[in-house]
C-alpha cells in the first residue's frame, strides 16, 4: 500500500522512516510518500496560512493551498482522490485511533493531511474521508499524530513485523477483546527480589497459556 503525508513539516518523520520495520515495509514493495504543501502552494511568497474569517488567535491552514498539494501529487481533482483511497485529517476534533480503526485503514492507500496552526480551513471536508484524533489533547501540529497513525497501520500489513503472532496477541486487538496484552517478563529471573512468576519458568506451555489468559485483562 501507499501512504502519503502531507505536512509542513517533512523533516519531522526522518526518524519514523528510518526506523527497521519501516525500511522492512519498503522492502515488501510499501510505499512512504512526504508531500511538504508549501512546495505547491499558488500563492506568492510560499504562504500557507491566513488569519481565520470572523476573527480569533492564530493562523488556519487555507483550503487552496491543500487542493493544490493533492493536486500535484494525485493528477486529478483534490475532490476526487477520496474516490480511490482513504483521506485521512488529523485533528483532535475527529474520531479517536484505536485498533479497529488501524486495520481498516490497512486495507488500501491512506492520504494522511497534517494540519498546524490553529488547524485547517473546515472545507476539508470536501477533501476527506476520515478525521482522526489520536487522543483528547490538541497538539502543535498533526505530525505525531500522522506518526502514530502510520505506525498502527503500517504494523499491520502482513510481513512487516517479523513475528506476525506478535501482531495479533497483542494489547488491544480483537484477539483480546480490547482488553490489555498479558504481562511479559524476561531476564533475569529475581532482581532485587522482585521474581517472575514461576509458572512462567516451568516450561509447561498449557499452564502458561492459562495463566496469560487469566492474567489479560488485570494490567
Ligand atoms: N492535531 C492536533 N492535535 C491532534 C490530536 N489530538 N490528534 C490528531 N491530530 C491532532
Amino acid at each position: 500500500m501507499r501512504f502519503d503525508v502531507f505536512t509542513l513539516f517533512p523533516q519531522a518523520f526522518d526518524w519514523y522512516l528510518s526506523q527497521v520495520h519501516v525500511r522492512h515495509a519498503v522492502e515488501l514493495g510499501h510505499e512512504f510518500r512526504l508531500t511538504n504543501y508549501r512546495d505547491h502552494t499558488p500563492l506568492s511568497h510560499l504562504q500557507v496560512d491566513d488569519t481565520p474569517y470572523g476573527g480569533g488567535a492564530g493562523m488556519v491552514l487555507r483550503i487552496d493551498v491543500v487542493c493544490a498539494a493533492l493536486e500535484a501529487v494525485f493528477a486529478t481533482d483534490a475532490a476526487q482522490v477520496r474516490e480511490s483511497c482513504r483521506v485521512v485529517e488529523l485533528t483532535p476534533k475527529g474520531r479517536q485511533l484505536d485498533d479497529a480503526l488501524a486495520a481498516d485503514l490497512a486495507g488500501g492507500d491512506v492520504v494522511l493531511l497534517c494540519g498546524r496552526y490553529e488547524g485547517m480551513d473546515e472545507r476539508v471536508t470536501h477533501l476527506v474521508t476520515d478525521r482522526v484524533s489520536i487522543g483528547p489533547y490538541v497538539l502543535t501540529g498533526g505530525e505525531v499524530a500522522a506518526m502514530a497513525v502510520l505506525d498502527a497501520v503500517a504494523r499491520k500489513l502482513p510481513g512487516v513485523i517479523s513475528n506476525p503472532e506478535s501482531v495479533v496477541a497483542e494489547s488491544h486487538s480483537a484477539e483480546l477483546e480490547g482488553g490489555g496484552e498479558y504481562p511479559q517478563y524476561t531476564r533475569p529471573a529475581d532482581f532485587r527480589g522482585w521474581a517472575v512468576p514461576d509458572v512462567l519458568l516451568g516450561g509447561n506451555h498449557g499452564e502458561i497459556e492459562r495463566w496469560r489468559a487469566q492474567h489479560v485483562q488485570k494490567r
